[in-house]
């Protein structure tokens, strides 16, 4: 019997988790305008303002025994007994006589009970505030009167994460809190040259309260038995240096049955910096802003209506698209999770999650354009100012940098440069936008390059220069020059590193470095195609560009083909790479799936080749592997690929990202049951019950699962950050389920298993509602052959954009 963790409850959309110990902390996030957090299913985790590290709030511990240290931690303490115990399990591990956690979406709900006490924590960041709140409620289930003390507590960190995490000479010198009206504030360096504070507030009236963690936890004590909450008294210390804490101390006394609600709130309040202190000159923080929004967010009424303010634009967001397929993992993650994830990433692009610190990432350009593959259709809004941002970056040349930080939007060198795939992402999302809007105009909008006044043209010709880069340099075969790496990061082919420990990402490159990447081509080839439609758009002909992917696919063909897949690259010698000339890494995944999904091949049998040594040769019952065989020794000419063990990471993982592009191309050539077979292999929710294996969480998906030359083939690692969110909703719903939206309308052209009836779909589009229904005989493979809307048949399967407001029936039928 596979063990599992707990259950999906789709109509709350929700996972329910029903025991703390999980593989893996199995996290959330908190937040979806400026105020974050990550919280897992024991209340771990951490709150950061804008940017996780510039901004961080409260403290967390990566790469620590035991795990998921650091949390929004509540103790409760029986003080007729003096036992003690975490309703949220951690950190005190006392055994619950029942647990539950619910992640939804943006919020977490901790239930448990202990000594005849429920208690029940809802955790979320209100729609519009800097703040999170914390909603415990308490009851007494016991015959007799219960009384009580909570604890509530939260470790600050001194603002700029890895400053925190590092210089102990200063810090532990520098910490300052304010203690007023029972509000908990941290202070640190406002004095000086900030003008934000953090704020910890309770809704009841204290009986103590503790701001030095030293004092709160006892010498040589760590969270799981603070001396504090052992004793039933809190210290009352106020924090001069070292390490800065929130702890609030309430006694309860509950009749039987009788239950009551505890509010706190965790919130981040700026001040204008000529009134930062009140009375001026005088060095105290101004409080009025904060304390208005703190004696808001503690009334009972407020945190009831914020909570369903959330969960109502959840609806509306998810209204976007709703499948009703024979399928209960696809529905579960097309209707709920996938796009959940798609907003996370485009919010924390690699930044924030148990796998990345939060300090060493801004957002990536690269990923930030695809992140928004997955999240155009959600919120166009919003992608609209991520696109203008993420142009606005862009260099002169065309080229771009490989990131830029989210409080500054600037764009910088700090994990690297020169990847020469970078700039062509932004076409296929100013593509992906433009084909879910239609808003044409933002082509002419002014946007700078770098960010440089006096700069700007318009966005279209941001989008010319991205592929004029690509142009501008190619190499012997006519490919592209792959410059530091390709999607592929650690593919570095003029890097030639062979000293310890040095970063592939931003050691000097070799200046003559010719090596190409077939990846690159095939995702120049897309990239043209796309521009030559915008052109057209303009009034252009988009004839120039068309030529040019034209040109390309010739090289492909010419240079990139094998005789039975695509290659991969030329490296610096001009040797080839993913060749079966090769001893180790023959074939790689990437150039199959972007080469096809470009068009390379689909009519002369060659795309179907190569997606059949996919098949063969890449495969897994967990999903397709990057690469095959994997690199078993460093080669100093390939780069990081080959420094990862064998079937981890990009050396032969299944590296999920790469694997929704298979689908797509499967569905391109018309094989629904491939494509289907790829997507649930790395479904979460189809993996549910292998959670033991796989230990990421069975709602998300997961960047990698290690590959079938590792040791630990099926498990999964990297979970929530990656690009793998956005192209597997595109996949299934765009190519599988086929509702694709292009320039001139809604495109229906689904690509199902052979065993589907058919499936039904409610598409918002451009204002207006879409109610789709596709059927087709069980048993049957193949295309639409008719599709009518309102009744009426139409030529082709592109159904025109209606009127905003209006709703379509429209019905296809394979046949
Ligand atoms: C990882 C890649 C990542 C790169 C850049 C490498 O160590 O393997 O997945 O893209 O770092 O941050
Ligand atoms: C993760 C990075 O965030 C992404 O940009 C890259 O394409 C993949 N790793 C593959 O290396």
């Amino acid at each position: 019997m596979p063990v599992r963790y707990g259950h999906f409850d789709d109509d709350r959309r929700e996972y329910v988790i029903t025991r703390p110990d999980t593989p893996l902390p199995w996290i959330n996030y908190l937040g979806t305008e400026a105020f974050f957090g990550i919280i897992s299913n024991t209340a771990g985790g951490y709150s950061y303002y804008r940017d996780a590290r510039l901004r961080r709030i409260t403290r967390y511990r990566y790469n620590n025994v035991p795990a998921d240290t650091g949390g929004r931690y509540i103790y409760l303490r029986d003080n007729a007994s003096g036992a003690y115990w975490s309703p949220s399990w951690q950190p005190t591990q006392r055994k619950l006589d029942s647990y539950e956690c619910r992640h939804g979406l943006s919020y977490t709900q901790i239930s448990s009970a202990y000594l005849g006490i429920r208690a029940q924590t809802l955790y979320f960041v209100p729609i519009g505030e800097t703040l999170e709140v914390w909603r415990l409620r308490i009851r007494n289930e016991r015959d007799e009167a219960a009384r009580l003390s909570v604890f509530s507590s939260v470790e600050f960190c001194l603002w700029n994460a890895q400053d925190d995490a590092v210089n102990f000479q200063r810090n532990y010198s520098t910490g300052e809190v304010d203690v007023s009206g029972g509000v908990i504030y941290h202070t640190t360096e406002y004095r000086e040259r900030r003008n934000h504070v953090a704020y910890f507030a309770c809704s009841e009236p204290l009986a103590g309260f503790d701001t030095q963690r030293e004092e709160f936890l006892g010498a040589y004590r760590g969270w799981d038995r603070p001396a504090a909450v052992e004793r039933g008294e809190s210290g009352g210390s106020i924090a001069h240096g070292w390490a800065p804490v929130g702890s609030h101390h309430v006694r309860l006394t509950l009749a039987p049955g009788e239950t009551r609600e505890v509010i706190f709130v965790l919130g981040y309040q700026e001040n204008p910096p000529e009134g930062k202190f009140d009375p001026p000159g005088s060095g105290v923080v101004q409080k009025k802003g904060a304390e208005q929004v703190i004696s808001r967010w503690l009334r009972p009424a407020t945190v009831t209506d914020g909570f369903e303010q959330l969960r109502e634009s959840w609806t509306a967001l998810l209204g976007t698209l709703r499948v009703d397929t024979p399928d209960a993992d696809t529905n579960r993650m097309v209707n709920i999770w996938n796009p959940y994830q798609c907003l996370v990433t485009f919010l924390m692009s690699r930044s924030v999650s148990l796998f990345e610190s939060g300090v060493d990432r801004g957002m990536g350009f690269r990923d930030s354009n695809q992140d928004l593959l997955g999240f155009a259709a959600l919120a166009p809004a919003r992608a609209r100012a991520r696109l203008l941002d993420l142009a606005s970056t862009q260099l002169p040349t065309g080229g771009a940098y490989h990131q830029f930080q989210p409080l500054t939007k600037r764009g910088n060198n700090d994990i690297g440069s020169g990847f020469n795939d970078d700039p062509l992402w932004l076409v296929l999302a100013a593509a992906a936008y433009l084909k879910e809007t239609g808003d044409a105009g933002i082509l002419d909008e002014p946007v700078p390059y770098d960010n440089e006044p006096g700069s700007a043209t318009p966005l279209y010709e941001h989008l010319e220069r991205a592929v004029q880069y690509t142009l501008d340099r190619l190499g012997p075969h006519s490919l592209p020059l792959i410059g530091r790496a390709d999607w592929n990061d650690c593919l570095n082919l003029n890097c030639f590193s062979d000293t310890p420990g040095e970063s592939f990402q931003t050691t000097v490159n070799r200046a003559d470095g010719s090596a190409e990447s077939v990846f690159i081509a095939g995702l120049f080839i897309l990239a043209a195609r796309e521009l030559a439609g915008l052109a057209q758009l303009r009034g252009g002909s988009g004839d120039g560009y068309l030529a040019a992917a034209d040109k390309m696919a010739a090289a492909v063909v010419e240079h990139g083909w094998d005789g039975a897949w695509f290659r991969r690259a030329y490296d610096y010698f001009g040797n080839v790479v993913g060749s079966s000339e090769n001893d180790e890494g023959q074939i790689f995944v990437e150039p199959q799936g972007i080469c096809v999904l470009a068009g390379v091949g689909v009519d002369n049998g060659i795309a179907t080749r190569a997606l059949d040594s996919v098949r063969e040769r890449l495969a897994t019952e967990h999903g397709i592997v990057l690469v095959h065989p994997a690199y078993r020794r460093y080669h100093v000419e390939l780069g990081e690929i080959s420094s990862y063990p064998p079937g981890y990471k990009e050396n032969a993982s299944v590296f999920c990202h790469t694997n929704p592009w298979v689908m797509i191309a499967e569905a391109m050539v018309g094989r629904g049951d491939a494509a289907f077979d790829y997507y649930q292999r790395i479904n979460p929710s189809a993996r549910e019950s292998l959670s033991e294996l796989h230990r990421c969480e069975p709602y998300v998906y997961a960047q990698m699962i290690a590959g079938k030359e590792a040791a630990t083939h099926g498990e999964a690692k990297n979970s929530w950050l990656t690009g793998t969110a956005a192209w597997n909703l595109v996949a299934i719903t765009q190519w599988i389920l086929g509702i694709r939206a292009e320039l001139d309308g809604l495109r229906i052209d689904p690509v199902l298993p052979a065993a589907w009836p058919g499936f039904t779909a409610t598409r918002r589009f451009r204002g207006a509602t879409y109610e789709i229904s596709v059927r087709k005989p069980a048993g049957l493979a193949g295309r639409a052959s008719l599709v009518s809307v309102d009744g009426e048949p139409i030529e082709g399967t592109l159904v025109p954009p209606a009127a905003p407001g209006s709703t379509v029936i429209v019905e296809a039928i394979v046949s």
